[in-house]
């Protein structure tokens, strides 16, 4: 993580030393680096080189409006998949017109809410959403515009939980019936055929499935134009994987060489071209710091128990997923041990990084690696833990972007029976 370094013994987020600010705003804390993302963001913008590519960014991966308003400032478009989501967009200034809205599951109002603020796109994922959709359109007066989102069957030989474009996902319309589904489509009222789209998995560490996914998509696009259908944009989704341990990053430039060379060789280098990555954008732009609260050695391991656990950072829970440990402020007058990093929530699953070679005492800071996508995003309550702070470095200067939740915010909302 290149905005993360240690300069005099201490970590650093960009200029600001990492120990007195967690000190000061007590763990566990989130830390992201402006610079990190507008470094991911300009990665993507150097590969487009001018070309007709929208880049939405999936914004599941982290939601804070900060980093939202960071990415519109800088032109991004917007992949959501909920009304929340779509809220959080225009809280932060983004373009409704650069938004695509994903998912299985739309319901009315939150179609009623994309239609009125005007997004570019639905991604349609089912017969009985078009049908949904072309009635929200026409009982409201609006048009929507669509896409239909298709499962190639590729597989993206990712985690199984983190691939979509399978036969067996729930996502999108299998690509054999697509052309009859788009047939359909033009003729229903209120509906706008514009694109196609698909999405193939997440942490996707070559450019070959995306080209056998283009392949098929280029297929179909052929096929649906001699059935009289146009379309102006192809959603090629399927986030880029950034490197957690020792996993090679997919860079955005070599994806993007193989999709115009491949756009071109079919003749059809004037669509537009969508991508929405999530991941690769913010993954390595943060760190999760978390104080070590007691050592506790046994028989079978040697447990370092931390102030950070599984509701905060749920990825090594869910998915046996490895980030990196560092020490905020690396020790020698202690030794190296291998250490089990747990936290306090009452699961056995409830471990962070297992096996680590470490120096620590009680009371030491450490920073859990790569943790700026798909960790606040889906942090939660769960032992009724208040969920942590989240701070965006900038240069120098650190702005607080979510203070911590209290126990008031979590009783919020609750009551009991009269
Ligand atoms: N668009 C759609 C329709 C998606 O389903 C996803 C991710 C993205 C964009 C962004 O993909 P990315 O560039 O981040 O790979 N929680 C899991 C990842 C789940 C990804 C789900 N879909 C994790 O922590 O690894």
């Amino acid at each position: 993580q290149p905005h993360f370094h240690y300069a005099n013994g201490q970590l650093h987020a960009e200029q600001v030393a990492l120990e007195p600010l967690a000190r000061q705003l007590d763990t566990p804390l989130y830390v992201y680096s402006r610079a990190a993302l507008q470094a991911a963001w300009t990665r993507y913008q150097d590969a487009i080189a001018g070309r007709d590519v929208l880049v939405c960014y999936g914004m599941k991966a982290n939601s804070n409006l900060a980093v939202l308003a960071e990415f519109a400032r800088l032109g991004s478009g917007f992949d959501i998949v909920s009304g929340g989501e779509l809220a959080r967009v225009l809280a932060a200034g983004g373009d409704p017109a650069r938004i695509v809205f994903s998912g299985v599951g739309k319901k009315v109002w939150e179609i009623e809410a994309a239609l009125t603020a005007g997004i570019k796109c639905f991604n349609a994922e089912s017969d009985a959403e078009l049908e949904r959709l072309s009635a929200v359109a026409t009982r409201t007066g609006q048009t929507a515009r669509v896409s239909l989102r298709v499962n190639p069957d590729v597989d993206a030989q990712t985690h199984p939980y983190i691939s979509t474009g399978l036969r067996d996902n729930k996502f999108g319309i299998a690509i054999e019936r697509a052309r009859e589904v788009y047939r359909h489509a033009v003729s229903l009222p209120g509906l706008e055929v514009v694109g196609l789209d698909c999405h193939i998995g997440s942490q996707i560490e070559s450019v070959a499935p995306y080209l056998d996914a283009l392949d098929k998509l280029l297929d179909l696009i052929d096929a649906l134009e001699t059935d009289g259908v146009q379309l102006h944009h192809l959603d090629l989704g399927g986030g880029l994987g950034i490197r957690y341990e020792d996993e090679t990053a997919l860079p955005p430039q070599a994806l993007l060489d193989g999709v115009f060379e491949r756009l071109q060789q079919r003749g059809r280098s004037h669509l537009q071209l969508v991508l929405e990555p999530g991941r690769s954008l913010v993954g390595n732009a943060g760190v999760l710091l978390t104080e070590v609260q007691y050592l506790k050695p046994t028989e079978a391991r040697n447990f370092a128990i931390i102030d950070a656990a599984m509701n905060d950072l749920i990825r090594p829970a869910l998915y046996q997923a490895w980030h990196g440990v560092l020490p905020v402020t690396p020790r020698q007058d202690e030794p190296a041990q291998t250490w089990d990093l747990v936290g306090p929530v009452c699961e056995s699953g409830d471990w962070l990084a297992r096996q680590r070679v470490l120096a620590i005492r009680q009371g030491d800071l450490l920073a859990i690696e790569s943790a700026g996508a798909y960790a606040m995003a889906m942090a939660c309550n769960y032992n009724s833990r208040n969920r942590p702070a989240e701070v965006m470095v900038d240069g120098a200067d650190f702005h607080i972007i979510r203070r911590r939740e209290t126990l008031e915010d979590q009783l919020r909302g609750e009551s009991i029976l009269p």
